[in-house]
Order: structure tokens, then C-alpha cells, then sequence
């Protein structure tokens, strides 16, 4: 077991079921709706405590009704959140989703009136209790001056980076992390058609991982790219936060020590279990 704290957002995700994705200005009947907690980070972090890590969680909090969706969820998975920058304005960030039960497909309109965690609240955080940080690929002059911090003041301490979407300056961050986690729109948005070689036009001396769906995911470590094809449920019920979930099993590999190739496996293992049910519950039983 390993104590890991997670940098990044909850949201308030709501979520549509419908039988099929609409067309432009259809109006269809929602087969059924959720109002969950979400977030790229704090998915993860849910995953990583049903796989028996103690996990902490360092991001932004609204003073408002809808956190309270927020508050329960990390209660329940048991992840510490007092370390949290409190505001009393704004609103959480909030996902409306369409989750089509055809295609398993999620479809995302995000909106945000909150602001970002600053790096003078992260630089008051006592990092030496924690053996992994992860961070979420946003805000990224503060996360730069964050990873930049951990190296100066905790030169041992392993980081991982999500790199999920293309932003401004985010490729100065690489070298400040362990672990890359690059997913496929990131890839493809620097012109590239396939993960491997996506992953051979970079020079990391860490671990780099970029998921590319159906096919699973590739590996680049120690000069050697790996594969593990996906592990795909009998029918594909709810992709949301599948990335999130791989990430969560490659940082539980590797911090139990599995190789690059077994941690990458249990990523694709993972992730497909999550794509075979709705939410993240009963993850702990996956592997
Ligand atoms: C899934 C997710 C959702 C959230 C959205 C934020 O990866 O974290 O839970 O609403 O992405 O971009």
C-alpha cells in the first residue's frame, strides 16, 4: 500500500443515458440521468483506493449546495480531502454528459466558473509523507512551478503527469515528471496516427504511456516500446473515465513494483473492466 496524493479537479458530472446519440437539434427522452462526482484526478484517486492506497486529494472546493455530491463520493472511497483550497464563490465545475448506450460513447460540454488551485496553496503541503504524486496536465503555470517545486524540495519523490488535452506550454512539463500518461486526442493532435510513434518522437528518460482505446496501449521505457492490446468487456457499457482508470492501474503497478510491461497489462485490465459498467464501484474486485 502506498500514499498518493492526486493534484487536479473534482466536477459535478451529470449524465444523460440515452439509446443512441442524437443528431444536431433532435430532441430526445434521456433514458435515465446520474448526478455524480467527477474529475480526471479524483476518478483516479477512486480507482487507486479500491485498490488499497491511501489517497489524498489537493484541489479546489466551492462553498456551494452541489459540493456536497462531491464531498460524499470521496468520503466514501475513503480519500482525504482537507488538504483542499476552500472558495466561497463561483460554482463546481460542471460535465453534462451524453452517454450513448449503443456505443458505450461519452460526450462531454464542460463549464467552469472555479478557479484552479494555486501553487502558493500547494507549496504549504507537507509532500514528504506522500510515495507518489499525480498531477492533472491543466493550469499549467502554476503546475510548472508545482512539479518544479517537488523536484527542488522532494528530489526523490515519483510523479506522474496526465497529458490528456493539447495546452499551452504543457510539453516544457515533461521532463519535471517520472511518468507521462499521454492519451490518444494528445497524440494525434501533434500529427501523429499511432501511439508507438507518437512515444518515438519523444526523448524522456522516464516511463511514457500513451492508450489508444480499442487497441490498448503502448509503452515507451528504457528505450523499448511495448504493447498490451485492450482487454474489452463483453459489451462496452460506459467509457467514462476509462483513461482515468488506466492511469489508476498503472500508478497502482508501479508503485507495487511491477515491470513496465505487467503495469502496463493491468492499465489495459483495469481500464476495461471500468468500460464494461457504469461508474467506478466494485473496481477492487477487477483484477
Ligand atoms: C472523465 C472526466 C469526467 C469529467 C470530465 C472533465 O475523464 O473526468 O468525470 O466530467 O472528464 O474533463
Amino acid at each position: 500500500m502506498a500514499r498518493i496524493l492526486g493534484i487536479g479537479i473534482a466536477t459535478i458530472d451529470i449524465i444523460n443515458h440515452v439509446s443512441s446519440y442524437p443528431a444536431e437539434d433532435d430532441e430526445v427522452r434521456a433514458l435515465s440521468q446520474q448526478q455524480v462526482r467527477g474529475g480526471n484526478v479524483t476518478n483516479t484517486l477512486v480507482v487507486l483506493s479500491q485498490q488499497g492506497h491511501d489517497c489524498d486529494w489537493c484541489g479546489v472546493l466551492i462553498d456551494e449546495a452541489d459540493t456536497a455530491i462531491v464531498e460524499q463520493d470521496l468520503q466514501h472511497y475513503q480519500i482525504n480531502y482537507q488538504h483542499c483550497q476552500w472558495i466561497d464563490q463561483g460554482k463546481m465545475p460542471t460535465s453534462y454528459i451524453t452517454l450513448s448506450e449503443a456505443s458505450g460513447s461519452r460526450s462531454i460540454v464542460h463549464y467552469r466558473d472555479c478557479p484552479e488551485l494555486s501553487f502558493s496553496h500547494f507549496s504549504e503541503l507537507e509532500l514528504s509523507v506522500y510515495d507518489w504524486l499525480h498531477f492533472e496536465g491543466r493550469n499549467i503555470d502554476e503546475l510548472s512551478r508545482m512539479l518544479q517545486w517537488v523536484k527542488l524540495n522532494c528530489p526523490t519523490l515519483r510523479c506522474s503527469l496526465e497529458v490528456e488535452k493539447p495546452r499551452q506550454g504543457i510539453e516544457a512539463l515533461f521532463e519535471l515528471a517520472d511518468v507521462l500518461m499521454f492519451s490518444r486526442p494528445y497524440a494525434q493532435s501533434r500529427g501523429y496516427q499511432t501511439a508507438a510513434d507518437f512515444l518515438n518522437s519523444l526523448n524522456h528518460d522516464g516511463l511514457m504511456t500513451c492508450s489508444w482505446g480499442e487497441q490498448g496501449a503502448w509503452l515507451k521505457h528504457q528505450g523499448m516500446v511495448l504493447h498490451s492490446a485492450a482487454f474489452p468487456p463483453e459489451q462496452v457499457v460506459d467509457t467514462l473515465g476509462a483513461g482515468d482508470t488506466f492511469n489508476a492501474g498503472l500508478i497502482s503497478a508501479l508503485v507495487n513494483g511491477l515491470s513496465a510491461g505487467l503495469a502496463l497489462e493491468q492499465a489495459c485490465r483495469l481500464a476495461g473492466c471500468k468500460c464494461g459498467q457504469t461508474g467506478f464501484a466494485n473496481l477492487d474486485k477487477a483484477l
